[in-house]
């Protein structure tokens, strides 16, 4: 899912090999982190909001809205907590 809309080509993903993006900030420790984009309380319902629709959110960031849904939205904050904690 993660590789199929290819947020590592903007990211840098625990557990995602290739590709490793720069543009956007490393998603390592997102279990650590106290914001979501320097804006959010880093809960998992707002870090599956912004990760979904960033700009409707955020508006100004860079993150484009992602072509995935709520529950999508929700597995890849699960996945990036959970790997985070390895
Ligand atoms: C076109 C490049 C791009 C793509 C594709 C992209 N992102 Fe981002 N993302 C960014 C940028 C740039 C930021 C920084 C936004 C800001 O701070 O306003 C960001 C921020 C984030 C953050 C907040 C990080 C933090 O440190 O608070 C998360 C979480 C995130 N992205 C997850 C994802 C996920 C998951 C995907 C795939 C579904 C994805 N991104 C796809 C560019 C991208």
């Amino acid at each position: 899912m993660i590789e199929r809309v290819q947020c590592g080509s903007c990211h840098v993903i625990p557990g995602v090999d290739w590709p490793k993006g720069r543009l956007g900030p490393s998603l390592d420790g997102m279990d650590q982190q106290g914001l979501v984009a320097g804006t959010f309380p880093n809960t998992p319902q707002n870090l599956a909001a912004f990760i979904r629709n960033a700009p409707a959110v955020k508006p100004g960031t860079v993150m484009p809205a992602m072509p995935i849904d709520d529950r999508e939205a929700r597995d890849v904050a699960q996945y990036l907590i959970e790997e985070s904690k390895r």
